[in-house]
């Protein structure tokens, strides 16, 4: 990695800005999947045990910016540091002179959370004046905030330019998620096997286009299935397509055969009037979708041939369900997807979920703690994947 990391720098005695995505989910001010602070705390943790003290910043939603919000506050997240035994305080604000006050109160050991950086309108405009104010919180900044690592925002871009460069590094999380997401990338065991769900296409045609040449083969599955076939004349009844993108699916088709990766299409489908847990299901013969029926899961020949592919495989990216797994009776292809790549992990092969629905569904398929690894960020890891840059990795290579 071409930044330092937390191995690399002397926190004892010093204040440490340290970014994190504690971007959780809540309900009714509960948080719901604690999972992004539970991947944060090594950094914390080391950082308070090293004698440092910390000022710990992260958004949390999208607020207006005109201010707080209770809605969208860190007090929930606050709460659950606490009852974890973290001696830490939440500031009133994100920035100013009575956070700067209790900052430099900190001592060794004690945290302080600064309220939802998105508070501030300067945080997404990644506004100068607001990373000044933020810098001046602390000697050394620390970023662990993969999930947020594709934003040019203030607090992951325009402050960091205000350390010096021997006072910047990565956290642990942050250090993973880039040595994980740099195996598939880079080198990987092969064949490399791309497993690729979703319902647009659109939103997966970065990572799609930047897998051929590099994967042995591609898997599709979701409703982006249908774009490709309506695009190769194949009837799709009323399952979603994108009209607008079916020229695309064809040049995507003619691209991957160019670049000698395999892009395997569903042979058959699970179908149904609609997306409702109580309509009437049935399997197609072949590609084709009857008319008044929508593809809502990939068929049992589908599921048998994607499987022979994830059990050859040594290298799987995944990303994207293979139908509506969230409603049961379109669930078993993603689900025996995600028990046959927990498997193939459990022989030796190293499987990455990207982030997002997949990691729903890896939970739902209770397969979770077998995968390899597991991204904390949907649009940060798609971005990588796709090899764009990601403006907080290069502000930590300054
Ligand atoms: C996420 O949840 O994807 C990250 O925390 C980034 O949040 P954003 O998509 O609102 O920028
Ligand atoms: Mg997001």
């Amino acid at each position: 990695m071409r930044f330092k990391t937390l191995r690399d720098l002397d926190v004892k005695g010093h204040r440490v800005f340290l970014r994190a995505d504690l971007n959780v989910p809540l309900k009714d001010g509960t948080i719901t999947d604690a999972t992004r602070i539970k991947e944060t705390l090594p950094t914390l943790d080391l950082l308070l045990k090293s004698g440092a003290s910390v000022v710990l910043a992260s958004h949390l939603g999208r607020p207006k910016g005109a201010g707080f919000e209770a809605e969208f506050s860190l007090a929930p997240v606050a709460a659950w540091l606490k009852a974890q035994g973290c001696d830490l305080t939440l500031a009133a604000a994100v920035a100013g002179p009575e956070v700067e006050a209790q900052a430099a109160a900190l001592r060794p050991g004690q945290a302080l959370l600064l309220e939802n950086l998105r508070f501030e309108k300067g945080e997404t405009r990644n506004d100068e004046a607001l990373s000044q104010a933020l810098a001046r919180l602390a000697d050394t900044y620390v970023d662990d905030a993969f999930g947020c690592a594709h934003r040019a925002h203030a607090s992951v871009a325009g402050m960091v330019a205000h350390f010096p460069p021997d006072r910047v590094a990565a956290g642990f999380l942050m250090e993973k998620e880039l040595s994980a997401l740099g195996r598939i990338m880079h080198d990987p065991k092969r064949p490399l096997l791309a497993v690729m769900g979703g319902s647009k296409v659109s939103d997966k045609i970065g990572i799609i286009r930047h897998f051929f040449g590099k994967a042995d083969t591609i898997l599709v599955g979701g409703a982006m299935t249908f774009t490709f076939l309506k695009a190769m004349g194949v009837p799709i009844g009323n399952s979603r397509c994108e009209e607008d993108k079916l020229d695309l699916a064809l040049e995507l088709r003619q691209e991957a055969e160019a670049a000698g990766t395999r892009l395997l299409l569903p042979v058959d489908h699970l179908v149904a009037a609609k997306p409702d847990a109580q309509a009437e299901c049935a399997i197609t013969q072949d590609q084709a979708v009857p008319d008044g029926q929508m593809g809502l899961d990939i068929g049992p020949e589908t599921v048998a041939l994607y499987t022979e592919e994830v059990r050859k495989a040594r290298t799987i990216l995944w990303n994207g369900p293979m139908g509506v797994f969230e409603l049961d009776p379109f669930a078993a292809g993603t689900l025996t997807l995600a028990e046959e790549m927990a498997d193939a992990a459990g022989q030796g092969a190293f499987v990455l979920v990207g982030g997002g629905d997949s990691v729903t569904a890896a939970a739902k398929a209770g397969v979770t703690g077998r995968l390899s690894h597991i991204s904390t960020g949907g649009g940060a890891s798609l971005e990588f994947l796709s090899g764009m840059e990601l403006p907080g990795v290069t502000a930590l290579e300054r």
